[in-house]
């Protein structure tokens, strides 16, 4: 049985930085109310003349194959997060794959938003363990930063959400408990419309998926009942984080460090206290970037990573929850 390794781990952002001061001049709202609801500061926004999904995530990737010392030419298959593809369809995988000159492996894209990543790792890590690849590209990358609304009627949305990508390259290793130890996913589909964007959607009268009409409609921006996701996200979090750990003959002593999706740093804050976790177990940088929904996790563990908070036998915890909903947790050994 083949386990699978993270052998590299990279990031790349846009170099544009929007304070919570600039988003109050195009909407009613505050640093003081954005920071003290959410922990955000600041968060990038992309440039359309250099930025794209597939491009930050081909810079991601580069960083990643590099720290792992790999050549691009290793790659044998892609797995792409991301809500906000470059395109409707095809998917933002086979443009990362052009990206790298990768032409002829294969590649897809994983549309599960903030859980995103880690539905992608979990596949990555199946197709690793029945021995179909031995090194795969999984990337997170988003640019949500045009699907928002950012005027006043937007704003409980827009506030929270930046772009980014991050990417981890995963091995083939025959060392046992080093790894993806297990990765556990969930979705409950009663509530996709609580968190979503409508358009360009196909289940619409031919009339009303004319382009004109879909611009003049809020059908292109994100819709999201903040409360209701606070509430199911503080559970789930909780629940499959446990999971992770029961999994594993594991307790909560036994984690080094954990990554949240970073969607609100109270929900941080509120999962590390009921685990009962001290700061130096938790790693948040929603202060800067905001919520980078599939690029969320690999950006933080690539800057924990940087800060030598992820070495050589870290046992790490991700868990993430979002739009769906979805809801996922995986258990790593470095
Ligand atoms: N600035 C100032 N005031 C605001 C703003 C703003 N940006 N946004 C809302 N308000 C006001 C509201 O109008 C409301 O005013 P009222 O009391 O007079 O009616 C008040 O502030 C409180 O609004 P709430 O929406 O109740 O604020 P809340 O504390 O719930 O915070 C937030 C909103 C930050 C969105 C929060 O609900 C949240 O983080 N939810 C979870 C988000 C999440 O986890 N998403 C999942 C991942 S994303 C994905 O999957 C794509």
């Amino acid at each position: 049985m083949f386990t699978s390794r993270i052998a590299g781990i990279g990031h790349h952002v846009p170099d544009r930085i929007v304070t919570n001061d600039d988003l109050s001049q195009l909407m009613d709202t505050s640093d003081d109310w954005i920071t003290e609801r959410t922990g955000i500061k600041e968060r990038r926004f992309f440039d359309h003349t250099q930025d794209t999904v597939g491009n930050m995530g081909a810079k991601a990737a580069k960083m990643a194959l590099e720290r792992a010392n790999l050549k691009t030419s290793d790659v044998e298959f892609i797995v792409f997060a991301t809500i906000t593809s470059d395109y409707y369809f095809p998917g933002s995988g086979v443009l990362l794959q052009r990206e790298l000159g990768l032409e002829g492996i294969g590649a897809m894209d994983i549309k599960n938003a903030c859980s995103g990543f880690i539905y992608a790792t979990s596949v990555a890590d199946q197709f690793i363990k029945t021995g179909m690849y031995k090194t795969i590209l999984v990337v997170g990358a988003e640019i949500q930063s045009t699907a928002l609304d950012l005027s006043d009627r937007g704003r409980s949305t827009a506030v929270i959400f930046g772009d980014g990508a991050g990417a981890i390259v995963l091995q083939r290793s025959e060392e046992k408990n080093k790894g993806v130890l297990s990765s556990h996913l969930h979705a409950d589909g009663r509530f996709a419309e609580e968190l979503y964007v409508k358009d360009p959607g196909s289940s619409r009268p031919h009339e009303e998926r004319q382009a004109d009409v879909i611009t003049k409609t809020s059908g292109f921006k994100v819709h999201m009942n903040g409360n209701l996701v606070f509430k199911h996200a503080i559970v789930k979090f909780h629940e499959v984080i446990l999971e992770a750990l029961e999994a594993n003959n594991s307790s909560i002593n036994d984690i080094d460090l954990l990554i949240p999706h970073q969607a609100n740093l109270r929900i941080s804050s509120y999962i590390q206290d009921k685990l009962g976790l001290t700061d130096e177990k938790v790693y948040n940088n929603i202060m800067h970037y905001g919520n980078t929904t599939a690029a969320s996790i690999p950006i933080a563990m690539s800057e924990a990573w940087q800060e030598g908070k992820i070495k050589e036998g870290t046992l790490l915890c991700i868990a993430a929850f979002g739009s769906g909903f979805t809801w996922a947790s995986a258990l790593i050994r470095f």
